[in-house]
């Protein structure tokens, strides 16, 4: 077997590359980098989106102002393809955090959900619109990739299978010349009996994350509504020093009312996790009482938020400034703002409506210049909407920014029911 050092492998790619570019002059549609605008000067921060189109999918990037307005830069190919799952409409993949970053790495990774990979860019601090990937993207060793994670430190990144007969997770350590390496004793089976593609919502997997000390690997499973109603479950496996996960995973059930655990936020301020269930609103799972034991209920302090006059809650967001969550509502448009105090108790502080049919799908929060602001992937508008949060139920509209006109003059194949993801980077001096 012929071993390459990283140079070696640098210059193959770099090889591999550009003999690809000069041998095929071809359509936009195959390009590597396709330029969607110009912004001059320095950015406050980047956010970045999947056009998750089956034919190919690209990471649109956009440059964020210190007031929060966007102005979309680049796509860049992510080397594979995008999938919809078995539905029609927006929300293709039934998922949480299908791209994400780490500050703490300076990475990017996002999944290909018709390929089986998953791939990894560097971002340049001072200027994240620069996203370049490194290494190759790698097999997920499941089918139909919908979601990653990153550990606090940025060191590993988990990624969730969601369909066929290999579902469930899959880890790798983040290596910045080779890419995502392989971590022993990280793949974890579910089993459970899923299509490929699935058929969604219902019954679906949503998401995978670390808790709030990475001591756990996370990931949330949707039951059915109904009737009859079968309530979802999260499977928990720990995480030893090395990374490896635990054999088994404890399955922890949503608290009465609960069926369909989607997105999720860790609460900071506790070790319990806060969950978008579009059948009730939300739900607050405490796994303070976790005991590595093969199933546990939930415990006495979890408990549902019957967000009244829901459409359907599916993901969520947290910001630091405002010490709350902003959970994302498509059928009405809406973001509900909610609070979780120290007993655990949630309380909806404020909702916001956004464009009417606009579907609000994934989120995130970033900070520009000591504030926040929250970036709302309208799928349905195949538009962002922008917020930004003065203070806990001051969300103020910042406006919205349609990504169809400099997709097309671009040459950029985009779908509004193939759109997914939302992440964000902050730019650092
Ligand atoms: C797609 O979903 C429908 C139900 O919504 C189901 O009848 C059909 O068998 C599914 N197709 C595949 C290929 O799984
Ligand atoms: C999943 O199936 C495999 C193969 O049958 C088995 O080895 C493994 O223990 C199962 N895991 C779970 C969690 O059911
Ligand atoms: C994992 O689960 C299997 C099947 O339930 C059980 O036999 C085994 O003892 C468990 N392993 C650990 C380490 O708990
Ligand atoms: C949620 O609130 C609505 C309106 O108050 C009520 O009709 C419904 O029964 C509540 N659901 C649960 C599970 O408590
Ligand atoms: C998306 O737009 C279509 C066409 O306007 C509309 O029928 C549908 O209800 C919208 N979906 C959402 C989630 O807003």
């Amino acid at each position: 077997m012929v071993v390459l050092n990283a140079s070696a492998r640098l210059l193959l790619s770099a090889i591999l590359c550009c003999s690809t570019v000069f041998a095929s002059p071809t359509s936009k549609s195959s390009q590597n980098v396709i330029q969607l605008g110009r912004y001059s000067g320095t950015p406050a921060g980047a956010a970045y989106f999947l056009t998750n189109e089956p034919s190919g999918n690209y990471v649109v990037v956009a440059a964020l102002k210190p007031d929060g307005t966007m102005t979309y830069t680049t796509a860049i190919s992510n080397k594979g393809n995008g999938a919809h799952g078995n539905s029609t409409g927006p929300d293709p993949l039934f998922a949480q955090s299908t791209v994400k970053t780490s500050a703490a790495s300076n990475v990017l990774a996002a999944v290909n959900a018709g390929s089986n990979t998953v791939s990894l860019f560097s971002i340049n601090p001072k200027n994240p619109t620069d996203i370049q990937q490194i290494g190759q993207p790698v097999p997920t060793l499941g089918d139909f990739p919908i979601s990653v994670a990153f550990n606090s430190k940025g060191t590993q990144a988990c990624v969730l299978n969601a369909g066929g007969l290999t579902n469930g997770v899959n880890c790798f350590k983040i290596d910045k010349s080779l890419g995502l390496v392989p971590i022993k004793d990280t793949f974890r089976a579910l089993n459970l009996s899923l299509a490929n593609p699935p058929t969604g919502p219902a019954n679906t997997l949503t998401q995978v994350l670390f808790n709030k000390d990475d001591s756990n690997l996370i990931v949330t499973v949707k039951g059915n509504a109904g009737p009859p109603v079968a309530p979802g479950f999260l499977a928990i496996w720990d995480v030893n020093a090395d990374g490896s996960l635990s054999k088994n995973f404890t399955q922890v059930a949503p608290p009465v009312g609960g069926v369909l655990p989607f997105g999720t936020s860790v609460i900071p301020s506790s070790n319990a996790l806060l969950v978008a269930d579009p059948a009730i609103g939300a739900e607050i799972v405490d796994l303070s009482e976790l005991s590595g034991g093969t199933s546990l209920s939930s415990s006495s302090k979890s408990s549902i938020l019957n967000i009244t006059k829901q459409g359907a809650n599916c993901w969520t967001a947290y910001s630091s400034k405002t010490g709350n969550f902003y959970l994302a509502d498509p059928p009405n448009a809406r973001i509900s703002e909610v609070s979780v105090d120290k007993n655990l108790k949630a309380t909806v502080v404020r909702q916001y409506q956004r464009p009417p049919l606009s579907g609000t799908f994934d989120e995130d929060v970033v900070t520009l210049n000591g504030k926040d602001f929250l970036y709302i992937l309208q799928a349905n508008a195949t538009e962002v909407g922008v917020m930004r949060l003065d203070g806990a139920g001051k969300a103020r509209d910042i406006g919205n920014f349609n990504v169809a006109k400099p997709a097309q003059a671009a040459g950029l194949t985009i779908n509004s029911v193939n759109l997914v993801g939302m992440t964000t980077f902050a730019t650092r001096k």
